[in-house]
Protein backbone atom coordinates (compact mmCIF):
# COMPACT_ATOMS: atom_id res chain seq x y z
CA UNK A 1 0.00 0.00 0.00
CA UNK A 2 1.11 3.91 -0.62
CA UNK A 3 1.06 5.73 2.51
CA UNK A 4 1.28 9.00 3.67
CA UNK A 5 2.84 9.06 7.51
CA UNK A 6 2.39 12.74 8.69
CA UNK A 7 4.10 13.20 12.11
CA UNK A 8 6.45 9.86 11.08
CA UNK A 9 9.86 11.45 12.17
CA UNK A 10 7.83 11.41 15.91
CA UNK A 11 8.08 8.15 18.71
CA UNK A 12 5.15 5.97 17.69
CA UNK A 13 4.79 7.52 13.86
CA UNK A 14 8.64 6.57 13.14
CA UNK A 15 7.54 2.91 15.04
CA UNK A 16 4.84 2.67 12.66
CA UNK A 17 6.45 3.75 9.56
CA UNK A 18 9.04 0.72 10.57
CA UNK A 19 6.59 -1.60 11.12
CA UNK A 20 4.92 -0.85 7.29
CA UNK A 21 8.27 -0.83 5.33
CA UNK A 22 9.50 -3.68 6.62
CA UNK A 23 6.78 -6.18 7.93
CA UNK A 24 4.20 -5.03 5.57
CA UNK A 25 6.40 -3.95 2.08
CA UNK A 26 4.62 -0.64 1.95
CA UNK A 27 5.37 2.02 0.19
CA UNK A 28 5.97 5.35 2.88
CA UNK A 29 6.43 9.02 2.21
CA UNK A 30 7.10 10.72 5.61
CA UNK A 31 5.35 14.29 6.27
CA UNK A 32 7.24 15.97 8.89
CA UNK A 33 7.58 19.54 10.75
CA UNK A 34 10.79 18.19 12.84
CA UNK A 35 9.93 19.83 16.10
CA UNK A 36 11.94 19.58 18.85
CA UNK A 37 10.29 16.16 19.29
CA UNK A 38 10.70 15.02 15.64
CA UNK A 39 13.92 13.54 14.52
CA UNK A 40 15.65 12.17 11.56
CA UNK A 41 17.05 9.96 14.12
CA UNK A 42 14.30 7.60 14.15
CA UNK A 43 14.98 6.96 10.44
CA UNK A 44 18.41 5.30 11.68
CA UNK A 45 17.76 1.58 10.24
CA UNK A 46 14.89 2.53 7.15
CA UNK A 47 16.61 5.83 6.13
CA UNK A 48 18.26 4.30 2.76
CA UNK A 49 15.04 2.05 2.20
CA UNK A 50 14.03 2.25 -1.43
CA UNK A 51 10.24 2.54 -0.51
CA UNK A 52 10.80 5.55 1.86
CA UNK A 53 10.71 8.75 1.12
CA UNK A 54 10.96 12.18 3.78
CA UNK A 55 9.68 15.64 2.95
CA UNK A 56 9.81 18.14 5.60
CA UNK A 57 6.58 20.15 6.06
CA UNK A 58 3.96 21.14 8.50
CA UNK A 59 0.67 19.82 8.23
CA UNK A 60 -1.04 23.64 8.53
CA UNK A 61 0.69 24.31 4.80
CA UNK A 62 -1.62 23.95 2.44
CA UNK A 63 1.38 24.03 -0.18
CA UNK A 64 3.17 21.60 1.99
CA UNK A 65 0.28 18.72 2.47
CA UNK A 66 -0.08 19.44 -1.85
CA UNK A 67 3.48 18.58 -2.29
CA UNK A 68 3.18 15.48 0.02
CA UNK A 69 -0.18 14.01 -1.48
CA UNK A 70 1.68 14.71 -4.96
CA UNK A 71 4.63 13.09 -4.38
CA UNK A 72 3.42 10.21 -2.32
CA UNK A 73 -0.19 9.58 -4.84
CA UNK A 74 -1.33 7.59 -1.00
CA UNK A 75 -3.57 5.84 -0.96
CA UNK A 76 -3.80 6.14 2.83
CA UNK A 77 -3.00 9.16 4.83
CA UNK A 78 -2.30 8.16 8.36
CA UNK A 79 -2.17 11.24 10.64
CA UNK A 80 0.55 11.01 14.05
CA UNK A 81 1.53 14.74 13.21
CA UNK A 82 0.84 17.03 17.07
CA UNK A 83 2.04 18.59 19.80
CA UNK A 84 1.79 15.91 22.52
CA UNK A 85 3.10 16.96 25.72
CA UNK A 86 0.10 18.14 28.65
CA UNK A 87 2.46 20.50 30.37
CA UNK A 88 3.48 22.10 27.33
CA UNK A 89 0.15 22.66 26.04
CA UNK A 90 -0.70 24.03 29.63
CA UNK A 91 2.97 26.72 29.42
CA UNK A 92 1.95 27.25 25.98
CA UNK A 93 -0.83 26.07 24.04
CA UNK A 94 -0.82 27.82 20.47
CA UNK A 95 1.11 25.16 18.74
CA UNK A 96 -1.44 22.75 20.00
CA UNK A 97 -4.64 24.39 18.47
CA UNK A 98 -2.33 25.37 15.40
CA UNK A 99 -1.30 21.77 14.23
CA UNK A 100 -4.23 20.04 15.67
CA UNK A 101 -7.02 21.93 14.20
CA UNK A 102 -5.88 23.90 11.59
CA UNK A 103 -3.51 21.31 10.66
CA UNK A 104 -6.18 18.82 10.85
CA UNK A 105 -8.22 20.40 8.91
CA UNK A 106 -6.03 21.56 6.30
CA UNK A 107 -5.03 17.38 5.93
CA UNK A 108 -8.58 16.16 5.45
CA UNK A 109 -9.24 18.78 2.82
CA UNK A 110 -6.32 17.69 0.88
CA UNK A 111 -7.61 14.27 1.13
CA UNK A 112 -10.88 15.01 0.52
CA UNK A 113 -10.24 17.01 -2.82
CA UNK A 114 -7.45 14.57 -3.74
CA UNK A 115 -7.96 13.30 -7.70
CA UNK A 116 -7.71 9.82 -5.94
CA UNK A 117 -8.90 10.02 -2.31
CA UNK A 118 -7.57 7.95 0.29
CA UNK A 119 -8.51 6.50 3.17
CA UNK A 120 -7.50 8.64 6.29
CA UNK A 121 -6.61 7.76 9.94
CA UNK A 122 -6.58 10.04 12.95
CA UNK A 123 -4.18 9.00 15.78
CA UNK A 124 -5.97 10.29 18.54
CA UNK A 125 -5.55 9.37 22.73
CA UNK A 126 -7.37 7.85 25.45
CA UNK A 127 -7.58 12.10 26.89
CA UNK A 128 -10.02 12.87 25.07
CA UNK A 129 -12.11 10.85 27.49
CA UNK A 130 -11.01 12.79 30.40
CA UNK A 131 -10.06 10.90 33.69
CA UNK A 132 -12.72 7.93 35.19
CA UNK A 133 -11.95 6.74 38.58
CA UNK A 134 -13.25 3.00 37.68
CA UNK A 135 -14.16 0.92 34.54
CA UNK A 136 -12.86 1.66 31.54
CA UNK A 137 -14.27 3.93 28.54
CA UNK A 138 -15.79 3.02 25.49
CA UNK A 139 -15.74 4.68 21.98
CA UNK A 140 -19.66 5.23 23.22
CA UNK A 141 -18.29 7.18 25.81
CA UNK A 142 -18.95 11.03 26.46
CA UNK A 143 -15.48 13.32 25.39
CA UNK A 144 -14.87 15.47 28.52
CA UNK A 145 -10.95 16.68 27.78
CA UNK A 146 -9.24 18.49 30.23
CA UNK A 147 -6.17 19.94 29.27
CA UNK A 148 -5.49 21.69 26.41
CA UNK A 149 -3.81 19.11 24.84
CA UNK A 150 -6.39 16.96 25.05
CA UNK A 151 -9.24 19.52 24.00
CA UNK A 152 -7.44 20.16 20.81
CA UNK A 153 -6.91 16.47 20.30
CA UNK A 154 -10.30 16.28 21.15
CA UNK A 155 -11.43 19.26 18.22
CA UNK A 156 -9.78 16.94 15.66
CA UNK A 157 -11.17 13.85 16.11
CA UNK A 158 -14.81 16.12 15.59
CA UNK A 159 -13.57 17.20 12.70
CA UNK A 160 -12.57 13.99 11.40
CA UNK A 161 -15.58 12.83 11.93
CA UNK A 162 -17.75 15.21 10.36
CA UNK A 163 -15.47 14.71 7.13
CA UNK A 164 -16.91 11.26 7.13
CA UNK A 165 -20.38 12.22 7.80
CA UNK A 166 -20.77 15.72 5.37
CA UNK A 167 -18.37 14.24 2.76
CA UNK A 168 -17.93 10.86 3.11
CA UNK A 169 -14.14 10.58 3.29
CA UNK A 170 -13.65 7.49 4.50
CA UNK A 171 -11.55 8.44 7.68
CA UNK A 172 -11.05 6.29 10.88
CA UNK A 173 -9.69 7.28 14.47
CA UNK A 174 -7.69 4.96 16.71
CA UNK A 175 -7.40 6.28 20.47
CA UNK A 176 -4.40 4.75 22.12
CA UNK A 177 -3.74 5.11 26.01
CA UNK A 178 0.09 6.13 27.34
CA UNK A 179 2.50 4.81 25.28
CA UNK A 180 6.20 4.00 26.00
CA UNK A 181 9.13 2.07 24.42
CA UNK A 182 12.19 2.95 22.47
CA UNK A 183 12.86 6.71 20.79
CA UNK A 184 10.11 8.41 23.35
CA UNK A 185 11.27 12.17 23.72
CA UNK A 186 12.58 12.21 27.95
CA UNK A 187 9.99 14.94 28.73
CA UNK A 188 6.98 12.11 29.04
CA UNK A 189 7.35 10.37 32.41
CA UNK A 190 9.26 6.83 31.58
CA UNK A 191 11.94 8.30 29.53
CA UNK A 192 12.45 11.35 31.86
CA UNK A 193 12.74 8.86 34.68
CA UNK A 194 14.99 6.77 33.22
CA UNK A 195 17.59 9.19 31.95
CA UNK A 196 17.26 10.92 35.28
CA UNK A 197 18.04 8.02 36.90
CA UNK A 198 20.57 6.83 35.34
CA UNK A 199 22.38 10.29 35.63
CA UNK A 200 21.63 10.41 39.42
CA UNK A 201 19.11 13.61 39.12
CA UNK A 202 16.19 13.62 41.02
CA UNK A 203 13.01 11.94 39.93
CA UNK A 204 10.31 14.51 39.91
CA UNK A 205 6.91 12.91 40.89
CA UNK A 206 3.89 15.17 40.48
CA UNK A 207 1.60 15.33 43.89
CA UNK A 208 0.82 11.96 46.04
CA UNK A 209 2.16 10.01 42.61
CA UNK A 210 -0.89 8.12 42.59
CA UNK A 211 -2.45 8.70 39.13
CA UNK A 212 -3.25 5.83 36.94
CA UNK A 213 -1.87 5.46 33.57
CA UNK A 214 -2.78 2.27 31.33
CA UNK A 215 0.19 1.76 29.53
CA UNK A 216 1.26 0.25 26.19
CA UNK A 217 4.07 -0.63 24.44
CA UNK A 218 4.64 1.62 20.71
CA UNK A 219 5.03 -1.35 19.06
CA UNK A 220 1.32 -2.72 19.83
CA UNK A 221 -0.47 1.04 19.14
CA UNK A 222 1.65 1.36 15.56
CA UNK A 223 0.24 -2.48 15.05
CA UNK A 224 -3.35 -1.17 16.13
CA UNK A 225 -3.23 1.62 14.00
CA UNK A 226 -2.07 -0.39 11.10
CA UNK A 227 -5.35 -3.15 11.47
CA UNK A 228 -7.64 -0.19 12.11
CA UNK A 229 -6.19 0.69 8.39
CA UNK A 230 -6.38 -2.66 6.41
CA UNK A 231 -9.59 -3.59 8.72
CA UNK A 232 -11.69 -0.79 10.20
CA UNK A 233 -15.27 0.73 9.17
CA UNK A 234 -14.96 4.01 7.93
CA UNK A 235 -16.41 6.46 10.33
CA UNK A 236 -15.66 4.14 13.06
CA UNK A 237 -13.77 5.01 16.37
CA UNK A 238 -11.51 2.23 18.08
CA UNK A 239 -9.84 2.50 21.27
CA UNK A 240 -6.21 0.57 21.58
CA UNK A 241 -5.50 0.32 25.42
CA UNK A 242 -2.58 -1.53 26.96
CA UNK A 243 -2.88 -4.83 29.44
CA UNK A 244 -1.64 -3.06 32.02
CA UNK A 245 -2.30 -0.89 34.62
CA UNK A 246 -0.03 1.04 37.14
CA UNK A 247 0.11 4.24 39.41
CA UNK A 248 2.86 6.41 38.48
CA UNK A 249 5.00 6.05 41.96
CA UNK A 250 5.20 2.35 41.31
CA UNK A 251 6.56 2.61 37.22
CA UNK A 252 9.03 5.06 39.31
CA UNK A 253 9.58 2.39 41.41
CA UNK A 254 10.28 -0.27 38.93
CA UNK A 255 12.66 2.28 37.44
CA UNK A 256 14.42 2.91 40.55
CA UNK A 257 14.92 -0.99 40.28
CA UNK A 258 15.71 -1.44 36.82
CA UNK A 259 18.24 1.18 36.87
CA UNK A 260 20.13 0.51 40.36
CA UNK A 261 19.12 4.22 41.27
CA UNK A 262 18.23 4.68 44.85
CA UNK A 263 14.41 5.11 46.11
CA UNK A 264 16.02 8.81 47.69
CA UNK A 265 16.51 10.30 44.30
CA UNK A 266 12.01 10.36 44.46
CA UNK A 267 10.74 13.77 44.99
CA UNK A 268 7.54 14.76 45.31
CA UNK A 269 6.74 17.76 43.18
CA UNK A 270 3.66 20.54 42.81
CA UNK A 271 0.64 18.99 40.97
CA UNK A 272 0.00 19.45 36.87
CA UNK A 273 -2.70 21.65 37.52
CA UNK A 274 -6.05 20.04 36.19
CA UNK A 275 -3.96 16.41 36.55
CA UNK A 276 -5.81 13.66 35.34
CA UNK A 277 -6.24 10.86 37.53
CA UNK A 278 -7.35 7.57 35.71
CA UNK A 279 -6.77 6.68 32.34
CA UNK A 280 -8.34 3.18 31.13
CA UNK A 281 -9.43 2.03 27.98
CA UNK A 282 -11.49 -0.79 26.80
CA UNK A 283 -10.30 -2.27 23.57
CA UNK A 284 -12.80 -4.84 23.07
CA UNK A 285 -14.29 -3.00 19.74
CA UNK A 286 -10.59 -3.66 17.98
CA UNK A 287 -9.79 -7.02 19.65
CA UNK A 288 -12.84 -8.01 17.80
CA UNK A 289 -11.28 -7.13 14.60
CA UNK A 290 -7.96 -9.41 15.40
CA UNK A 291 -5.65 -7.21 17.22
CA UNK A 292 -4.17 -7.83 20.86
CA UNK A 293 -1.25 -6.39 22.46
CA UNK A 294 1.86 -8.45 22.57
CA UNK A 295 3.82 -6.85 25.41
CA UNK A 296 3.23 -7.12 28.89
CA UNK A 297 4.03 -3.89 31.24
CA UNK A 298 6.67 -5.50 33.53
CA UNK A 299 8.77 -6.45 30.53
CA UNK A 300 8.11 -4.00 28.03
CA UNK A 301 9.59 -2.05 31.02
CA UNK A 302 12.68 -3.86 31.28
CA UNK A 303 13.49 -3.58 27.84
CA UNK A 304 12.93 0.41 27.27
CA UNK A 305 15.37 0.83 30.46
CA UNK A 306 17.80 -1.46 28.90
CA UNK A 307 17.43 0.40 25.15
CA UNK A 308 18.35 3.83 26.74
CA UNK A 309 21.11 2.15 28.68
CA UNK A 310 22.47 1.22 25.32
CA UNK A 311 21.68 3.88 23.55
CA UNK A 312 23.19 7.17 24.39
CA UNK A 313 23.80 8.57 20.62
CA UNK A 314 19.86 8.81 21.07
CA UNK A 315 19.10 10.80 23.60
CA UNK A 316 22.53 12.70 24.43
CA UNK A 317 22.14 15.49 21.30
CA UNK A 318 18.84 16.14 23.18
CA UNK A 319 19.80 15.70 26.83
CA UNK A 320 22.74 18.16 26.26
CA UNK A 321 20.33 20.85 24.00
CA UNK A 322 17.84 23.16 24.28
CA UNK A 323 16.00 20.15 26.39
CA UNK A 324 18.02 21.46 29.67
CA UNK A 325 16.51 24.85 29.53
CA UNK A 326 12.99 23.23 28.90
CA UNK A 327 13.86 21.07 32.10
CA UNK A 328 14.93 24.12 33.91
CA UNK A 329 11.72 26.32 32.97
CA UNK A 330 9.47 23.02 33.73
CA UNK A 331 11.02 21.69 36.94
CA UNK A 332 12.51 24.87 38.48
CA UNK A 333 16.13 23.42 38.73
CA UNK A 334 18.91 22.32 36.60
CA UNK A 335 19.43 18.65 35.01
CA UNK A 336 23.13 17.33 36.61
P1 LIG B 1 5.89 12.86 19.28
O1 LIG B 1 5.78 14.15 20.02
O2 LIG B 1 7.01 11.93 19.58
O3 LIG B 1 5.94 13.14 17.70
C1 LIG B 1 5.09 14.06 17.07
C2 LIG B 1 5.62 14.22 15.65
O4 LIG B 1 4.75 15.13 14.94
C3 LIG B 1 7.03 14.83 15.59
O5 LIG B 1 7.81 14.13 14.64
C4 LIG B 1 6.79 16.27 15.16
O6 LIG B 1 7.87 16.84 14.45
C5 LIG B 1 5.57 16.09 14.26
N1 LIG B 1 4.77 17.32 14.14
C6 LIG B 1 4.34 18.13 15.14
N2 LIG B 1 3.62 19.15 14.64
C7 LIG B 1 3.62 18.98 13.29
C8 LIG B 1 3.03 19.72 12.23
N3 LIG B 1 2.33 20.82 12.47
N4 LIG B 1 3.19 19.26 10.97
C9 LIG B 1 3.92 18.13 10.72
N5 LIG B 1 4.50 17.41 11.69
C10 LIG B 1 4.35 17.82 12.96
O7 LIG B 1 4.47 12.16 19.49
P2 LIG B 1 4.05 10.63 19.67
O8 LIG B 1 4.13 10.30 21.10
O9 LIG B 1 4.75 9.80 18.65
O10 LIG B 1 2.50 10.75 19.30
C11 LIG B 1 2.04 10.55 17.96
C12 LIG B 1 0.54 10.62 17.94
O11 LIG B 1 -0.01 9.65 18.84
C13 LIG B 1 -0.03 11.97 18.38
O12 LIG B 1 -1.10 12.29 17.55
C14 LIG B 1 -0.49 11.72 19.80
O13 LIG B 1 -1.57 12.57 20.15
C15 LIG B 1 -0.91 10.27 19.72
N6 LIG B 1 -0.85 9.53 20.99
C16 LIG B 1 0.29 9.55 21.73
C17 LIG B 1 0.33 8.81 22.91
C18 LIG B 1 1.58 8.79 23.77
O14 LIG B 1 1.53 8.24 24.89
N7 LIG B 1 2.72 9.28 23.33
C19 LIG B 1 -0.77 8.08 23.34
C20 LIG B 1 -1.93 8.08 22.53
C21 LIG B 1 -1.94 8.81 21.35
P1 LIG C 1 3.11 11.98 30.71
O1 LIG C 1 4.18 11.02 30.33
O2 LIG C 1 3.35 13.44 30.57
O3 LIG C 1 1.80 11.51 29.94
P2 LIG C 1 0.24 12.00 30.12
O4 LIG C 1 0.20 13.25 30.89
O5 LIG C 1 -0.15 12.18 28.71
O6 LIG C 1 -0.45 10.86 30.80
O7 LIG C 1 2.75 11.73 32.24
C1 LIG C 1 2.34 10.46 32.70
C2 LIG C 1 1.97 10.60 34.15
O8 LIG C 1 3.15 10.90 34.91
C3 LIG C 1 1.01 11.74 34.45
O9 LIG C 1 0.13 11.36 35.50
C4 LIG C 1 1.91 12.86 34.92
C5 LIG C 1 3.03 12.13 35.62
N1 LIG C 1 4.36 12.79 35.58
C6 LIG C 1 5.08 12.98 36.78
O10 LIG C 1 4.63 12.60 37.87
N2 LIG C 1 6.30 13.57 36.71
C7 LIG C 1 6.84 14.02 35.52
O11 LIG C 1 7.95 14.60 35.53
C8 LIG C 1 6.09 13.80 34.32
C9 LIG C 1 6.64 14.25 32.99
C10 LIG C 1 4.86 13.18 34.39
Amino acid sequence: MKLLVCGGAGFIGSTFVRQRLLEHGDEVTVLDKLTYAGRTENFHDFAEHPSFRFLRGAIEDAGDVAGAIDASAPEAVVNFAAETHVDRSIAEPDAFVKTHALGTYVLLEAARTARQRPRYVQVSTDEVYGSIESGSFTEDSPLRPSSPYSATKTGADLLVQSYFHTYELPATICRGSNNYGPCQYPEKLIPLMILNALHGDSLPVYGDGMQVRNWIHASDFARAIGHVLEHGVAGEVYNAGGPDEEANIDVVRRIVAATGASESQIEHVRDRPGHDRRYSLSSAKVRALGWEPRVRFAQGLEQTVAWYRDNAWWWEPIRSGEYRAYYQRQYGRALG
